[in-house]
């Protein structure tokens, strides 16, 4: 519990400046997540490259070194040793803050034929149930009990091994396709999963499980196909780059009216974000097979409705509505992947955008100029928006609630510095957070 009179970070963005230059894209969040669960599948070392520097990176550490991986970082590489796993149980404090530890039950179960894995937290963007993960494991013959919140899930036989199976999922998850594929890499026979998630980090993990050995055919389409083997062994894996790391950076440099490049980017995985882009106004052009260039413009409203991909990202949502918040004319925003993630638009009102919203519909009228204020983080890429909006805002902008920012963005003060935003971390005295005019 943090105490009244402790210091809280906070970023003060004094906007305005126009950025330039070329930004460093690191290792995809999402795809990292998932990846370092699916070491435990290993029963030799692993290495993985191009990690993000992120807290949601050391937490999913803490969490496999609880269950007996060792693990050595050494910069963006880190060093799995998941041999001698001695514990099924993933720790509850450390499962409760973020909802990708939910995929080591995959894995565990996989490995020991046994595992208890808490509910997950993370972002409160919406309720997030685990149905989809639990169903398909039931399908491959794992008898699954919740209870006080805990899931406890095993396979019975002596070989306690898992056995393939058809599995229709009711929507495309990316979690629910990741716990299955992670699963089915090591069950008996083959696993079809139908309606599956086609997102670039299913390919990402996809590819991780192939490099150890895993037989996995249609990774990127809606059927997946999976041929269990009886072990994986050694591999040296990279992360692929961050989309929506990319795409925030692209939103920041339109929005601040800035050419700015991105290195290195898959420019194939941001094809929805570029169309979006070039439809407001500015050119998104390719300077190379990895690295991306944006020529601003003006900027007009478009509509917006999130998709499972390939369609538009809901992690690139928030930072689109603040840059559409400063786009000439409407612009319908409907968010359809998750029920509560538009809680980025009181606070980008608080910064003076004309939003309003009926149930997940955002309809923005574009102004032509934010002003700096003291604003909250309500969840990881809400806090990218504010940032966005800081960079272009009158003014300053102190920017609450870190935790979230530091989950899923690497350095990105640094980053943005190095563009040219002015922006610091500051620690400031809790009460005087709890006086927003003190922060003007
Ligand atoms: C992943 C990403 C997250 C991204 C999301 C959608 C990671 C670590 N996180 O989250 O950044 O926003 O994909 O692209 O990769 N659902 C169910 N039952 C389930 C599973 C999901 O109803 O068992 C629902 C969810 O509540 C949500 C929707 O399906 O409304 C999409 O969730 P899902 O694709 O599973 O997202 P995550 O894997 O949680």
């Amino acid at each position: 519990m943090e105490s009244e009179n402790q210091n809280q970070p906070v970023i003060e963005i004094f906007g305005g400046s126009t950025l330039k230059g070329e930004v460093r894209i690191s290792g995809a969040k999402n795809s990292a997540l998932a990846i370092m669960a699916g070491t435990i599948l290993c029963s030799d070392d692993c290495r993985l490259r191009n990690l993000p520097n992120l807290a949601d990176i050391t937490r999913m550490s803490q969490i496999l070194s609880a269950i007996g991986v060792k693990i050595e970082q050494n910069g963006d590489i880190l060093d799995f040793d998941p041999k001698n796993i001695g514990q099924s149980q993933a720790p509850y404090e450390l499962v409760s803050q973020l909802r990708a530890s939910f995929f080591v039950i995959g894995p565990l179960l996989a490995r020991l034929g046994t595992t208890r894995v808490p509910l997950p937290g993370g972002c409160a963007i919406g309720a997030r149930p685990v149905d989809l993960h639990v169903r398909g494991l039931q399908a491959m013959g794992a008898d699954v009990l919740i209870e006080h919140g805990v899931v406890q899930a095993s396979v019975k036989g002596n070989r306690k091994r898992l056995t393939g199976a058809k599995i229709y999922l009711d929507y495309p998850s990316v979690g629910a396709t990741e716990t299955i594929m992670m699963a089915s890499t090591l069950a008996d026979g083959e696993t079809i999963i139908e309606n599956a998630a086609q997102e670039p980090e299913i390919i990402d993990l996809a590819n991780f499980c192939c490099s150890m050995g895993a037989k996995i055919m249609g990774a990127g389409t809606n059927t997946i196909v999976i041929n269990g083997v009886e072990r994986l062994h050694s591999t040296d894996y990279p992360i692929l780059p961050d989309r929506v790391e990319a795409a925030t950076f692209l939103v920041a440099g339109a929005i601040t009216h800035s050419e700015i490049s991105l290195y290195p980017v898959i420019p194939a995985h941001l094809a929805s974000a570029i169309a979006k882009l070039r439809e407001i106004g500015p050119k998104v052009i390719l300077d190379a097979s990895d690295r991306i260039r944006l020529i601003p413009s003006s900027l007009k409203g478009a509509d917006i409705e999130t998709l499972p991909y390939p369609g538009f990202p809901t992690d690139m949502q928030a930072q689109f509505m603040a840059l559409l918040a400063m786009s000439e004319g409407s612009s319908m925003v409907t968010e359809t992947v998750f029920e509560n993630r538009l809680q980025h638009v009181a606070e980008l009102q608080r910064m003076g955008a004309n939003i309003r919203v009926k149930g997940n519909v955002a309809v923005v009228q574009g102004v032509p100029f934010l002003s700096g204020a003291p604003v909250m983080s309500t969840d990881l890429r809400a806090s990218a928006a504010l940032v966005v909006a800081g960079l272009a805002a009158e003014g300053k902008t102190t920017i609450q609630g870190l935790k979230h920012l530091d989950r899923g963005y690497d350095d990105i003060e640094g980053k943005l510095r190095k563009l040219g935003a002015n922006l610091r971390r500051v620690n400031v005295p809790s009460e005087l957070l709890s006086n927003p005019a003190s922060l003007v």
